[in-house]
């Protein structure tokens, strides 16, 4: 593996990924510091999911590097990823139903004590479940779980893809402090895919939109949530690759604010199938009542 001189935690650089020759991701170049919580941001289908299994090295680049701590992951299998100090949360949560909460944290090695508190202390509640099969738990719990099972490993980047999925925006806005915290205190990179786009912003550092699998717009996060047309258009799939709104979303952006209930999750699913967009009403209605 070659190393650069790099202070980036994760360095895309010119990522393209296919699914059978096709691809779906474009020359995508990010970069994640370390303690820095960055947003990856874009219409469903857009790539986000493509992109955090690539960096996973669960599909392999079409072209371009990703690079963990300055060093290239090119040939190194997902398992070996993980050792190297990646976390990857998929939007399953990839947890047992069958097994309680205390036996994943004994199957991810944590065997003393000090090692269980550590991961309890993510979020404390999880601790009163300890002996609760995953399969019972509610949907936060889960969460909380899958989240800290992550965390328990130190990673140097968590990736976390929709873990809001079903979740009500209360329970996400409780579990993303402590995603914040583990970057602040413990200085690790997080790659955040998040559908609630407001409170994703309200956490991370940066953020970067996608479109289309192209990079559509990227700053930090203040600027970015300033911009409502620009992340309405996002995820409307209808920002260009310039970085700038379109004048159709901000006018979209501007019928939503003066007139909410045009954008309900009925008019909006009405709206986007004659455009020949995708995107459920539940992504539309929640990006779009918060603008
Ligand atoms: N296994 C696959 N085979 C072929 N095409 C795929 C496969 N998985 C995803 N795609 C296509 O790749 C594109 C990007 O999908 P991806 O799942 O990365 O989007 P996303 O941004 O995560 O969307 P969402 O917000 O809906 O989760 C989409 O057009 C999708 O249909
Ligand atoms: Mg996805």
């Amino acid at each position: 593996m070659a190393v650069t001189g790099s202070d980036s935690v994760l360095e895309l650089d010119q990522l393209t990924v296919a699914y059978f020759r096709a691809p779906v991701v474009r020359d995508l170049t990010l970069t994640v510091g370390r303690g820095e919580v960055v947003a990856l941001l874009g219409a469903n289908g857009a790539g986000k999911t493509t992109t955090l299994r690539a960096i996973s090295g669960l599909l392999k680049p079409a072209s371009g590097a990703v690079r963990l701590d300055g060093a290239d992951l090119a040939g190194v299998s997902p398992t070996a990823r993980t050792r190297l100090g990646l976390a990857h949360v998929p939007h399953d949560r990839g947890i047992f139903f069958g097994l309680t909460v205390a036996e994943h944290f004994r199957l991810d090695g944590l065997n003393s004590q000090a090692e269980m508190d550590a991961a309890f202390d993510h979020f404390p509640a999880l601790r009163e479940l300890r002996g609760r099969k995953a399969g019972l738990l509610s949907g936060g719990e889960q969460q909380m779980l899958a989240i800290a099972r992550a965390l328990s490993r130190k990673p140097k980047l968590l990736m976390l893809d929709e873990m809001s999925l079903g979740l009500a925006p209360v329970i996400v806005d409780r579990l993303l402090p402590a995603v914040r915290a583990a970057a602040t205190g413990h200085g690790t990179g997080v790659l955040l895919v998040e559908q609630h786009v407001h409170l994703a912003l309200k956490i991370a550092d940066r953020g970067y939109i996608l479109s289309h699998g192209e990079l559509a717009a990227s700053g930090s996060a203040g600027e970015l949530s300033k911009d409502s047309a620009l992340l309405a258009a996002s995820y409307l799939g209808e920002t260009g690759g310039s970085g700038l709104s379109s004048g159709r979303a901000r006018r979209r952006g501007q019928i939503c604010r003066s007139r909410p209930s045009q954008c309900g999750a009925r008019s909006v699913r009405l709206r986007i199938f004659p455009l020949g967009l995708r995107g459920s009403a539940s992504t539309m209605s929640t990006v779009l009542g918060h603008l």
